[in-house]
């Protein structure tokens, strides 16, 4: 017999659901909100109806409901890594850096796949992964940092996994007594630095001058760089968290020689949010209301080739270079290539981020710059305009890996 009540039941929150989703498209995010509270009240499991109502308060610029949001689903899903996430960051916002610490463990361990974007499936490494956190544990021993034990039984099966790296093998994937005994490093965050936050952060006068020549330059080269936007305070601070914090979760970028670092797990330290403050103020002075919309680091472990040619989702980039130029062995690689043309309007994301035969047309005979590789040297250029790393040759240390920190501005 047909249970009537039961379709009723879930065919209203499909209704629900539905004209929310209307009146968030149609840009009535209030109307939205209150219908999704609603829904999230009665079913505070549907992960769509969460996803939209948090969609609805960050378009509202709410961040006393968002706040309240996460920690009601954090209750009834403590296994949401999403939401975790999103608290761990608030905590790191807030300087409490144990707190957030042990949040982004719990997090990262989640058994299920609701994880950071971009990361490996689990038990699947990369030679980056196993190269990174076994340079990662050598260097925090050497710095009296983790205790030993555990850490260094972690070392020699992270060495070991090393060496099934033969030529043309990309990942490996563990056994079950691997993961077991690299459990203690493996997807975890088992240290964030405690560093401080300089009063000053950013050369202003600089950063003025620079946006004053990419606003002057015409349409096909907005490219501008030039050397020293963070301070010296800022840069020492920030290289400390980098290389001292575990927050290279983010394993599989194209190529896999890179770790990322994203700002929902673990790069949003207070030094961050001043240097994001810093730089808006910036911007808007020079371009009108330009507001960061996403960052991230990235850092080399293994190659030499570099990021292809692509273009971004953004407005604008800058782009600063994080690690000594010392480590650079080879001057004429390291930098960046910026092409003066232009992603086609109508190109979707797919076409002017991946398709190679198509990008090669256009930047095929094209004028373009050549920007070498300094620490602390910025550039900031227009996200349409094609742009390629030209090499990646520094020393094999992991103080060494070159890591690049970028903010994008604004949607293209
Ligand atoms: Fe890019």
């Amino acid at each position: 017999m047909t249970n009537f009540g039961e379709a009723e039941r879930t065919m209203v929150p499909f209704k629900a659901l539905a004209e929310a989703y209307e009146a968030f498209t149609q840009t009535r995010l209030a109307d939205a909100a209150r219908i999704l509270e609603e829904l999230v009240d009665q079913s505070p499991y549907d992960r769509n109806a969460i996803r939209l109502l948090h969609a609805a308060y960050s378009g509202l610029e709410d961040g006393i409901r968002l706040q309240s949001l996460d920690d009601k689903i954090s209750n009834h899903m403590p296994w949401y890594s999403d939401v975790e996430f999103r608290i761990a960051t608030r905590l790191l916002q807030m300087g409490q850096v144990e707190a957030a610490r042990e949040r982004f463990d719990r997090a990262l361990n989640m058994p299920l796949s609701m994880g950071p974007t971009r990361m490996l499936p689990f038990g699947e490494v990369s030679e980056a992964r196993i190269l990174h956190d076994l340079g990662y544990i050598n260097y925090m021993r050497a710095e009296g940092e983790l205790s030993s034990g555990p850490y260094d039984e972690c070392a020699g099966q992270l060495a070991e996994i090393a060496c099934q790296f033969t030529e043309g093998v990309k990942t490996v994937r563990l056994s079950a007594q691997q993961l077991t005994n690299i459990a203690p490093i493996y997807r975890r965050c088992v240290h964030l630095e405690d560093v401080a936050v300089p009063d000053e952060v950013i050369n202003r006068p600089a950063l003025n001058d620079a946006l004053a020549r990419f606003r002057a330059a015409p349409d096909c080269e907005k490219v501008v760089w030039f050397d020293g936007l963070l301070t010296d305070n800022a840069i020492d601070e920030l290289r400390r968290y980098l290389l001292k914090s575990s927050i290279w979760h983010n394993d599989g970028q194209k190529g896999l020689g890179y770790l990322g670092a994203y700002e929902t797990n673990g790069l949003r330290h207070p030094i961050m949010d001043k240097l994001v403050a810093e730089i808006e103020h910036c911007f808007y002075g020079a371009l009108g209301s330009r507001k960061v919309s996403q960052l991230w680091c990235y850092k080399n472990v293994v190659g030499s080739v570099g990021v292809g040619v692509h273009a971004d989702f953004s407005n604008v980039n800058l782009n600063i270079w994080l690690t000594p130029t010392q480590f650079n062995l080879d001057h004429e690689s390291g930098g960046l290539l910026v092409y003066h043309a232009k992603a086609p309007e109508g190109w979707a994301f797919e076409k002017y981020n991946g398709d190679h035969d198509a990008i090669r047309d256009i930047v095929n005979g094209a004028e373009r710059s050549i920007v070498t590789y300094r620490e602390n040297r910025a550039m900031i250029f227009d996200s349409s305009l094609f742009h390629a790393s030209n090499g990646v040759k520094f020393e094999n240390t992991y103080q060494a890996g070159r890591i690049n920190l970028t903010f994008l501005f604004g949607q293209r």
